[in-house]
């Protein structure tokens, strides 16, 4: 009678361990996968104005550079926009020398939306 008990506790905790062991690697195997989903999210190949650019500046940027803020610095309209791209719209949220750090008194942008933005810069600051 005892010899059938202790079997059955060694049986239960060999099962419990399986079952730990895989329940935790089922959870590394899903963190990886979110990490490198997002990684591949950022996708760059087909950046417009009005597809990334506008969404990111609106949720970043406009409270502070948009025409009604009528601050020096206007970044809701293209034209305006435009002419810092050609200036120092990429240095303030990249934080480069010589400019103002961007978003103000803001975490800095993601890597992957300082990419659109530098990407669409780079591609010629197109209105599309
Ligand atoms: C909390 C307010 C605030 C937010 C949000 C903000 N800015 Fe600014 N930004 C300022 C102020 C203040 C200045 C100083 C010039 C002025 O009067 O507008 C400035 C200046 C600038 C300049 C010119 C300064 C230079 O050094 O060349 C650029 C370009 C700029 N911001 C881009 C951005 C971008 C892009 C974002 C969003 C990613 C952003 N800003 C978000 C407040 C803000």
């Amino acid at each position: 009678m005892e010899k059938v008990k202790i079997k059955s506790y060694f049986y239960l905790t060999v099962t419990l361990t399986a079952l730990i062991m895989s329940a935790s690697q089922g959870c590394k195997y899903e963190n990886e996968e979110e990490l490198f989903g997002s990684e591949e999210e950022c996708e760059v190949t087909e950046i417009s104005y009005q597809g990334e650019i506008i969404p990111i500046l609106d949720q970043f940027c406009y409270s502070c550079h948009s025409t009604a803020e009528a601050s020096g610095v206007i970044l809701d309209t293209y034209v305006t926009l435009k002419s810092w791209a050609d200036e120092s719209l990429y240095c303030t949220i990249s934080y480069g020398d010589g400019c103002d750090n961007m978003p103000k008194n803001q975490p800095q942008l993601s890597e992957c939306n300082i990419l659109k933005i530098k990407t669409w810069i780079d591609e010629g600051a197109l209105e599309n």
